[in-house]
């Protein structure tokens, strides 16, 4: 395994990087088959999903396009409480739309995120989420297509951040309990 500089943080691998490459494959095949003839869009909000999406699109044997946005998340409020600091650049209007999430925690952002892109009109809206944490889930949302189910523990890598470091880890990782507390 390569050692990265930061990494003495880790705990350990919880998926390497065949395993991951392995089920980004499936997910790209299933994604492909599910809309074949249709005018695929897959959306991703920043920053940490562009490691899944530059992986997961080209395993997607279809045409396809590619957008971007940038949320931020509020404090109090009763949480879920957010502002868009960057649109997407193209209307999605009759689109078929997937969003692609590296996790999803509580669900609170993807949450308001899908009722903003909903109220666009894209002819079909789906999840494509990495990793579930969903025990931690606190508002019920359908994910078509998910990668891994995993456990409430704080990780890095593989687009995951500790203080916006790790993201270039290959692989997903758990971390010492002293790093995150
Ligand atoms: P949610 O609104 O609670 O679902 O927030 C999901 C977001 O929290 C993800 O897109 C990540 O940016 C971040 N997040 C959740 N769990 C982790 C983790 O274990 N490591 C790093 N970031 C995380
Ligand atoms: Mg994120």
């Amino acid at each position: 395994m390569t050692r990265y500089a930061g990494d003495d943080v880790i705990e350990r691998v919880l998926l390497t990087q065949e395993v991951i490459a392995e089920r980004v494959a499936e997910l790209g095949h299933a994604i492909a088959t599910d809309h074949a003839g249709h005018d695929l869009r897959l959306i991703t909000v920043l920053r940490g999903s562009v490691i899944f999406l530059a992986d997961l699109c080209r395993a997607v044997e279809t045409p396809l396009t590619l957008d971007f946005m940038a949320v931020s998340s509020f404090a109090g409020g009763g949480g879920g409480s957010v502002r868009i600091t960057k649109d997407l650049d193209d209307p999605i209007e009759g689109a078929s739309v997937v969003l692609v999430e590296d996790i999803i925690d509580t669900g609170l952002t993807l949450n308001y995120v899908l009722s903003i892109l909903r109220a666009r009109k894209p002819a079909s809206l789906s999840v494509c989420t990495l990793l579930d944490k969903d025990v931690r889930r606190i508002v019920d949302l359908p994910i078509e297509y998910r990668g891994f189910s995993v456990p409430d523990q704080f990780l890095v890598g593989y687009g995951l951040d500790l203080a916006g470091r790790l993201r270039n880890l290959p692989y997903v990782a758990t971390v010492r309990e002293d790093e995150v507390a």
